[in-house]
């Protein structure tokens, strides 16, 4: 037993997943990956190679050759609704899936960093956000949240994210795209979007970040 706690945060796009993790991250010291972006990098390889993100060979390929170490997280088009699109398709590739399972699960079981860490560089606990933490790379998982949000609210915060960046979108486009990745993540036959059957779930609707947080901690705690 590694000794430090893991925290699963899953849920579909802009359930607020991304926003918890980060702040459960912050305060409890811990590392964070937003694993999402994981399948967004090699979604853009293909994307930036001129190639269809349906292409399960090339996909896969890109994910077998994929290094954590050398990737451009900080590339705002990772955050393209084309790139979410190319991510979500990408994703449901199983051999796209198993070529990104050991980094997830290095750095749930080493994470780096954390400025009041234990052993030196490494943090006290790591938290992970995605779809499939809590059922597929950390099922024992100390702390598992599973969020959900009506899909009109999830689309009306996407949009806001998006306009916040300067990008002009459109709410009935942004909503059509986010039902067929939900549709996509929650009946693909690897990995499926669900809860783990040990989560709490928390639905978001009407749940602002900061009420999120506070719940959170109180389940953490
Ligand atoms: O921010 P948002 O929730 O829209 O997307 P994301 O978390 O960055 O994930 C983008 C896409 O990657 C999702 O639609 C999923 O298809 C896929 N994904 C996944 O399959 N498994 C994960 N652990 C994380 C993301």
């Amino acid at each position: 037993m590694s000794g430090h706690v893991v925290i699963a945060v899953d849920g579909p796009a802009a359930s607020g997943k991304g926003t918890l993790a980060r702040r459960l991250a912050a305060e409890l010291g811990y590392a964070y990956l937003d694993t999402g972006l994981l399948y967004r990098v090699v979604g853009l390889i293909l994307i930036r190679q001129g190639l269809d993100p349906a292409d399960e060979n090339a996909a896969a390929e890109a994910a077998i050759v994929f290094d954590a170490a050398t990737a451009d997280f900080n590339d705002p088009a990772l955050r393209d609704e084309e790139t979410s699109k190319a991510a979500g398709i990408v994703a449901a590739f199983p051999a796209v899936r198993a070529a990104l399972v050991d980094v997830q699960r290095r750095f749930a079981a080493n994470p780096p960093g954390g400025a009041e860490g234990g052993a030196q560089g490494v943090a006290r606990g790591a938290v992970l956000d995605g779809r499939d933490i809590g059922t597929v790379i950390c099922p024992d998982a100390d702390y598992k949240f599973f969020l959900e949000a009506d899909i009109e609210e999830r689309a009306r915060r996407r949009v806001k994210e998006l306009r916040d960046r300067g990008d002009t979108v459109i709410l009935n486009l942004v909503l059509q795209e986010m039902k067929e990745r939900d549709e996509r993540d929650r009946t693909r036959a690897v990995a499926p979007l669900a809860p783990a059957a040990d989560a709490s779930v928390v639905n978001t609707t009407n749940l602002n970040a900061d009420a999120a947080f506070a719940l959170a901690m109180s389940l953490i705690r």
